[in-house]
């Protein structure tokens, strides 16, 4: 087994075979199945080591031993603050040693900039290594510059060859390398083109491999594809730690940040910037910049308190329902999963008695922000329901909660945290599931109406 042998491997799902097929037999793809050059096995340090050191381990005395877990030394992963409190947030309170993070997002969020804003503070206590493989090192300087970031202690590379970038690594030893970005990178081992899945899979396996062996942090920048993967998405996601991704809208100034898997702290925990000339601003306390901002109540519009990671969420959710000229109307969602407002638009026929069978449906939650849990039920439901009457929510309203199949309204995690955020913001009415409503009746001024059915929520509204 000494030749390099070519594999094809999927870049959705990551299964290998080695023959090229049409769709993937693992999960089901059509044409994602790209070529690869798997290197012998003694010289990638695979499986050939783990299978010799398995075999001369066999019974010999100092064979590893069992051990009680709780006998086990660990130390607390040390973790270092990236100078931004927004974006430890996210990592789940700091950057870990020796963690490969992808940061993903649509060309333009502005990706670049949060990692040059981090890379140039960390440096202070870490040195940086900022590889960029899309501009040019007088735009990397003069960009630092505009914004006002200290310089000192950050090393610039424009390069995309994997093998250079890690021969300047092991001269400098930075504690921190930013690639921008990974589908720029190319490794000498592939004849593939730059770009393609497999020299980005490959690249980035390199990059990890190297941060592991040195206990270097890496951040690896991808850009979004049209169908909202990292370019040889599913693959990446696999190889680091964590995986973090920028998103909003193109007309906020507003940017979130989102952690979608992370080894080292809570995913869906969320941070919150505000675009500026000078970069990207925190907003550590963002609960309420994601209402419309028009203080009038408008029909078709409902706030709701989200939960995202570890603090709670002002959020609105509007509705537009309106007749549809089409024999199959129109159900969209910008912001929510489109499959759940379907099956909730059933619900409030069966349960509510109200049909929208005639009329095309579209629902948005404002401000870029992706609400991923069932608390949005209810709110969805009523803005649904003051769009179609055409009248707005009474005033200072809020909601939240789950709608089951069978018109019962359940209650979420965390209805208190959630019903203090509204209070605080100068919320007059709650609307929400009876689990979730304290005894009183009141939190603060704010009335807590308990609802347990549909009906009585729509009664209520
Ligand atoms: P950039 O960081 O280059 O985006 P990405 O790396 O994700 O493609 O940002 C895009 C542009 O927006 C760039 O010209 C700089 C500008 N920008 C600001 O002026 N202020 C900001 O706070 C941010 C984030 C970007
Ligand atoms: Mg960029």
């Amino acid at each position: 087994a000494s030749k390099a042998r070519t594999a094809y491997v999927c870049s959705e799902c990551g299964a290998d075979y080695s023959k090229w097929q049409g769709q993937c037999g693992e999960c089901g793809a059509w044409n994602t199945l790209s070529e690869f050059v798997v290197e012998p096995a003694a010289k990638a340090g695979a499986g050939g080591v783990a299978a010799s050191r398995r075999s001369s381990w066999a019974g010999r005395a100092d064979a590893p031993a069992v051990t009680a877990l709780k006998d086990v030394s660990h130390s607390e992963e040390s973790r270092v603050s990236t100078g931004i409190g927004e974006f430890d947030r996210v990592l789940g309170g700091g950057l870990v040693h020796g963690a490969v993070v992808l940061v993903g997002g649509d060309p333009g969020i502005g990706k670049s900039t949060l990692l040059l804003q981090a890379i140039t503070r960390m440096a202070q206590t870490l040195p940086g290594l900022y590889v960029t493989g899309e501009e040019s090192l007088s735009q990397v300087a003069g960009r630092a510059s505009r914004l006002g970031l200290p310089l000192d202690g950050v090393h610039a590379l424009a390069e995309t060859g994997v093998e250079r970038i890690l021969e300047h690594a092991s001269r400098m030893k930075p504690a921190l390398i930013v690639a921008d970005s990974v589908q720029t990178l190319w490794t000498e081992q592939l004849a593939a083109a730059p770009g393609s899945v497999s020299q980005v899979r490959e690249s980035a396996a390199r990059l990890v491999r190297y941060a592991k062996e040195t206990g270097t942090a890496v951040f690896l920048v991808g850009h979004v594809t049209k169908e909202g993967g990292i370019a040889g998405p599913r693959v990446l996601e696999h190889m680091v730690d964590a995986v973090l991704y920028f998103e909003g809208e193109s007309g906020s100034r507003f940017r979130v940040l989102r952690a979608f898997k992370n080894r080292f702290g809570a995913v869906n925990e969320l941070g919150v910037f505000a675009m500026s000339d000078k970069g990207l601003r925190e907003v550590p306390n963002p609960s309420a910049i994601f209402l419309s901002g028009s203080r009038s109540p408008q029909p078709g519009s409902c706030v709701m308190v989200t939960r995202e990671g570890t603090r709670p969420l002002l959020v609105e959710v509007q509705a537009l329902v309106d007749s549809s000229p089409l024999s199959n109307p129109r159900r969209v969602a910008v912001g929510m999963e489109q499959n759940r407002l379907a099956m909730l638009l059933a619900v409030l026929h069966r349960h509510g008695g109200i049909s929208v069978g005639d009329q095309d449906v579209f629902v948005n939650v404002v401000g870029g922000i992706r609400v991923q849990e069932t608390a949005v039920d209810l709110p969805l439901l009523l803005a649904v329901l003051s769009s179609l009457r055409d009248q707005p929510l009474a005033e200072q309203t809020v909601a939240f909660g789950e709608v089951g199949l069978s018109g019962e309204i359940r209650p979420v995690p965390n209805g208190e945290d959630r019903l203090k955020e509204a209070a605080t913001h100068g919320f007059k009415r709650a609307i929400v599931p009876k689990g979730n409503a304290p005894r009183g009746g009141k939190i603060g001024e704010m009335e807590v109406i308990a609802v347990e059915r549909l009906s009585e929520a729509l009664e209520a509204a």
